[in-house]
């Protein structure tokens, strides 16, 4: 199949493959971004569009996922200024031994999680490296997501999660356990299946605000997740508060 550019026709597999290596090249995407990407502008070629509107699309496209990707890693517009319960924070301590490193915190939550490493939205946890026994209560919010297949908004927790289970499969951090909101969605779903532990709270947490100061109201449902090779010990630690798949 052949696409018009002005008066010349060019060949749809020379236009692919330029159009990939430009998608490749923009380090504002991660791969699933830019694989995403990519599907659409092809959508777009076996459409027979003209080159021009392909590389006003394209340029489009690239210029909403570099924004959406900013809005991911750390402009977030919802409210996630909720604090674990030091009671929690200690049964991920037995499970892991020490917690090295928590990616999406303050300086209020670390008074009691104290762990030996911290990031906040300042300079931006996502984006840094991870290592050692991790635990993570991520961010939340949705954003226009491009690397989900079905391009529903899914919130950013998803970013994280995906970010903790590659960095375990590449064996670059020991163990994680991750506490989440909101555990009803297909996208938390498919998630879920990478983890290797699995406690859904029974009762709903009254998580801390951001004055260090337990709500009154909890809303969510929660789980708490983990990756490492002790499962039995997530396992025995965490059946005392919900009910563990392990
Ligand atoms: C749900 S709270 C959890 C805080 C703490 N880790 C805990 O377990 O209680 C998420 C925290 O991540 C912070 N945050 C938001 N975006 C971030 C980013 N890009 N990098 C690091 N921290 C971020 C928020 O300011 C908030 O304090």
């Amino acid at each position: 199949m052949n696409i018009t550019k002005q008066t010349q026709t060019l060949d749809i597999s020379v236009i692919k493959d330029k159009i990939q290596n430009l998608i490749y090249s923009a380090n504002t995407l991660n791969m699933l971004e830019k694989l995403a990407l990519a599907e659409s502008i092809f959508e777009l070629l076996e459409e027979k569009k003209d080159f021009d509107t392909l590389v006003r699309q394209l340029n489009v496209d690239l210029e909403v996922a570099a924004t959406n990707r900013r809005k991911q890693i750390g402009e977030f517009d919802s409210n996630c200024e909720w604090y674990t319960p030091p009671q929690f924070i200690e049964l991920a301590r037995k499970v892991l031994g020490k917690i090295d490193l928590d990616p999406a915190s303050n300086k209020v939550a670390q008074q009691w999680i104290k762990a030996e490493k911290y990031y906040t939205k300042e300079n931006n946890g996502y984006a840094q490296k991870w290592s050692g026994n991790v635990w993570c209560n991520p961010p939340y919010g949705r954003d226009v997501n491009l690397a989900y297949g079905d391009k529903k908004s899914t919130p950013v927790t998803y970013y994280w999660l995906k970010k903790g289970i590659e960095l375990y499969q590449k064996k670059e951090i020991k163990q994680i356990i991750f506490l989440v909101n909101r555990t009803g969605a297909t996208w938390y779903k498919d998630i879920v299946i990478n983890f290797n532990g699995l406690c859904e709270v029974t009762k709903r947490i009254a998580f801390y605000d951001s004055q260090g100061n337990p709500s009154t109201g909890a809303r969510y449902y929660n789980d708490f997740l983990y990756l490492g090779n002790n499962a039995y010990k997530f396992e025995d630690v965490f059946c005392e508060i919900g009910r563990v798949i392990a």
